[in-house]
């Protein structure tokens, strides 16, 4: 092993988000969708390196970035996308807000899925538009779309369709057939996708794999959106840098006049560390899912064996998505953080009897959490 994912790093005094909740008690965080991993030696190296340099003015988007996300594209998913298709910006979730604002008329509605990463649910009221939820529904122990009733509410006037691709927090990879199904009820009701990917890059079942929702059909080119990020694969969720393709000319240009003068360019930390991250860590990349592999078997064996505990298989993300409900408690999170782990509840996420576990952490935090978690629930 190259890279050693079991050592603890101590997160406490960094201001981190996650550990900062739960300072000066001893509660695990394994909340939010952060891992308590160092970024690869080459996105630190090529950090430092800029660091030292001295000078951190206002840097352009370096045109070999660009090249570098075409050529990940068409390696990865065969998906042949313009140099000028990319719009970078500073968060995925800055991105949403934006297209909720954008791409839907003042009679439509937004269309999206419940349990969903709470930001889908904030983002069509942050816009004060109308927001309708369709809950996934489960097919042979898979969570997955609910194409009746997506039907039913695309002609009830809508005008977006927000996807998370593959799915925080219930780990789905669709499949060629779903999106494709997806992409035809969407164009049939002239409804626009906005397709979150940020999650691509973790597909953990070995027979799946990610396919962005636009590269299925010129169709789906068309009215696609698409967000991704080196973040969330590579750690780097505080640098700040993620990417939109947007194919369609219009709709570009809607983008980019929303986003002048308002959205801030990318930070050059970002752009740095993005362009280290999609040249130089495949091989850190390729041992970190096979160490979150390993995690998430461990998560799925012991967590189907807790009392009123169940996981359905995890094909993708760091993240679980436990259904409680069998345990009869009203507040798990509360229930939960007593017995020394903080997970995220399922009410933020549209779904109350849920809580959302993240192990992308070393595999000793992983089984002392569960460990408590075990012993709270007899
Ligand atoms: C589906 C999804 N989209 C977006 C984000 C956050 O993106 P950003 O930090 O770029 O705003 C997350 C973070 O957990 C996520 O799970």
């Amino acid at each position: 092993m190259k890279y050693n994912f079991d050592d603890i790093i101590d997160r406490s005094a960094t201001d981190s988000l996650k550990w900062e909740k739960y300072k000066n008690t001893d509660i695990l965080p394994m909340w939010v969708a952060d891992m308590d991993f160092k970024a690869p030696p080459a996105i630190l190296e090529t950090l430092h390196k800029r660091i030292e340099h001295g000078i951190l003015g206002y840097t352009d988007i370096p045109e070999r970035l660009n090249h570098i996300i075409q050529d990940k594209m068409k390696t990865l998913y065969d998906w042949k996308i313009d140099r000028d298709w990319l719009i970078w910006v500073p968060g995925v979730v800055c991105a949403l807000n934006l297209v909720c604002r954008i791409f839907c008329g003042p009679e439509e509605t937004i269309v999206t899925t419940t349990p969903i990463y709470p930001p889908f649910l904030a983002a069509p009221e942050n816009s004060e538009k109308p927001l309708v939820t369709v809950p996934m529904i489960e097919a042979n122990h898979r969570l997955t779309l609910d194409f009746e009733t997506l039907e039913k509410e695309f002609k009830n006037n809508a005008g977006l369709f927000m996807l998370c691709s593959p799915y925080n927090p219930c780990g789905t990879v669709f499949t060629l057939d779903e999106i494709n199904r997806l992409v035809t009820l969407c164009s049939d009701n002239d409804v626009i996708i906005c397709s979150d990917e940020i999650h691509s890059d973790f597909v953990l079942d070995e027979n799946k794999r990610h396919i962005p929702t636009a590269s299925v059909s010129q169709t789906a080119e068309k009215r696609t959106i698409t967000l991704m990020a080196p973040s969330k694969t590579y750690n780097i969720p505080g640098l700040g840098c993620s990417f939109a393709i947007i194919p369609d000319q219009q709709h570009r240009a809607l983008f980019n006049r929303s986003l002048t003068g308002l959205i801030p360019h990318v930070n050059l930390l970002g752009l740095f560390a993005a362009k280290a991250a999609y040249t130089d860590c495949d091989d850190w990349l390729c041992q970190l899912i096979d160490y979150l592999k390993s995690n998430r078997d461990m998560v799925y064996n012991r967590v189907n064996k807790m009392k009123g505990c169940r996981v359905f298989p995890i094909e993708s993300t760091y993240l679980a998505w436990i259904d409680v409900r069998g345990t009869g408690l009203t507040d798990p999170v509360a229930f939960f953080e007593q017995a020394g782990v903080g997970l995220s509840d399922g009410s933020y996420f549209g779904q109350k009897g849920f809580v959302r576990l993240n192990f992308g952490c070393p595999k000793s935090v992983l089984e002392k959490g569960l460990n408590r978690m075990e012993k709270a629930l007899g």
